[in-house]
């Protein structure tokens, strides 16, 4: 869905022309300092003290989770509806992954989180999916009570705001971001860590060079240095990212519009229930949610709608067949394999033995029902006020052909 021309073709073959392709550099060198500049940039545009350029949005949940020192003893409330790296991150760090349900918002209940917190609970992973917001002004408030702390995956709602104007992934301690292809800007691949938490941001930043923690300008850091990996974002990447952030605000505000045209015009239509956004409307805008009596409907309204719509660039779905954006298709987690190998496993660690999570196929029934009778209709910022209106007739005759249908027996 992301926007490019030739801008992000010269940013990026400027930096190929110096031959300083690596993130750390001097000026002397012809270093152009991309990634150090993307990052300030960011900073400033989501309203955060702190930004760290990284090679994908799991790598930045995981600077995150080394930032505020989550590990062993330690589990991390996560929806059932968000992509499996939510899992992956907290294990990668030998944390325990708790999944909780979703509500009719379709993120994070917060109630069900509320109910999931135990002595050993650290972080809240509230989840942002697919542009819509979670829940911040409650989630914030329950994790105040239980003093936990909050890691905000905006990695599928890069730019989208709060209705109060704060950005996604700038409320809680700290935030993720994905730029990998299916977002709303993207360089192929790459992620950014956020946080107003100076020690936080500099053990993430070891974290993520491992070998030497620089902080981005290129000085040293103020911790004592641990052990890490390479998660590192590079200067091709990083102009590229800094042209595409040039283009965020305008994507966002477009398809905001759209999504608010769209929404206006199948208000109140026979069968057109349009899900809850929770803070108005909030996120990026990149989806418009439905919602159905059943899953049969749910699908009736799909095939009707795609050949109503004729297939110009529209995508209609429903939650459940999204693969591993679903915890029932989390193979690796449903069998608790956290690692490669026994003795790495988040599960035997001993720290972790009171943390008695037991999943299955049938957990989270709530979770299960509401994501069968829901439809995601993808928004694009370039339709034209012409096709903006087809998709709105599109989704009223479809709706209206369910809604005349027999209901499930
Ligand atoms: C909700 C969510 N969290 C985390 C990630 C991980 O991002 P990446 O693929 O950049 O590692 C994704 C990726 O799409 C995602 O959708």
């Amino acid at each position: 869905m992301y926007r490019y021309g030739k801008e992000e073709i010269e940013a990026a073959t400027k930096v190929l022309r110096t031959g300083q392709w690596f993130r750390f550099g001097a000026p002397r060198t012809r270093h152009l300092r991309e990634a150090y500049k993307f990052e300030a940039a960011w900073a400033r545009a989501m309203g955060v003290k702190h930004t760290l350029f990284c090679c994908s949005g799991t790598a930045a949940l995981q600077c995150a989770y080394a930032g505020l020192e989550v590990g062993p003893g330690d589990e991390v409330i996560i929806p059932g509806f968000t992509w499996i790296a939510s899992a992956c991150a907290p294990l990668g760090m030998g944390a325990i992954p708790v999944i909780v349900d979703v509500d009719e918002s379709l993120m994070m209940d917060p109630d069900a989180i509320e109910k999931a917190i135990t002595p050993r609970t650290k972080v809240i992973d509230p989840v942002h999916m697919s542009g819509l917001m979670c829940d911040m002004d409650r989630i914030m408030k329950i994790a105040r009570k239980h003093k936990l702390l909050v890691v905000e995956d905006a990695c599928q709602c890069d730019g989208g705001y709060w209705k109060d104007g704060r950005r996604a992934g700038a409320i809680g301690q700290a935030g993720a971001y994905s730029f990998n292809w299916y977002k709303v800007i993207s360089c192929g691949d790459s992620g950014a860590f956020v946080t107003n938490d100076r020690e936080a941001f500099e053990r993430g930043v070891q974290y993520h060079n491992g070998g030497e923690g620089l902080l981005p300008g290129g000085r040293k850091l103020s911790i004592p240095p641990f052990a890490g990996g390479t998660l590192r974002g590079n200067e091709i990447l990083a102009a590229i990212m800094r042209v595409q952030l040039g283009r965020l605000s305008g994507i966002i505000r477009d398809l905001h519009r759209v999504r608010a045209r769209i929404s206006r015009q199948i208000e109140g239509a026979p069968g057109v229930r349009q899900i809850p956004y929770n803070g108005g409307d909030t996120g990026t805008g990149a989806h418009l949610g439905l919602r159905f009596a059943d899953e049969r409907q749910a699908r009736a309204f799909v095939a009707a709608f795609r050949a109503h719509a004729g297939g110009k660039g529209v995508s209609a779905w429903l939650p459940i067949d999204s693969g591993r954006h679903v915890c029932w298709n989390w193979e690796a987690v449903l069998a608790k394999r956290g690692a490669w190998c026994e003795a790495a496993n988040p599960y035997e660690h001993p720290a972790n033995a009171a943390s008695r999570v037991s999943y299955s196929k049938e957990m989270l029934p709530k979770t299960l029902a509401i994501l069968k009778r829901t439809v995601l209709i993808g928004m694009n910022p370039d339709w034209t006020t012409r096709q903006v209106d087809g998709v709105a007739r599109a989704i009223v005759v479809a709706a209206r052909r369910v809604d005349a249908g027999p209901a499930d027996g």
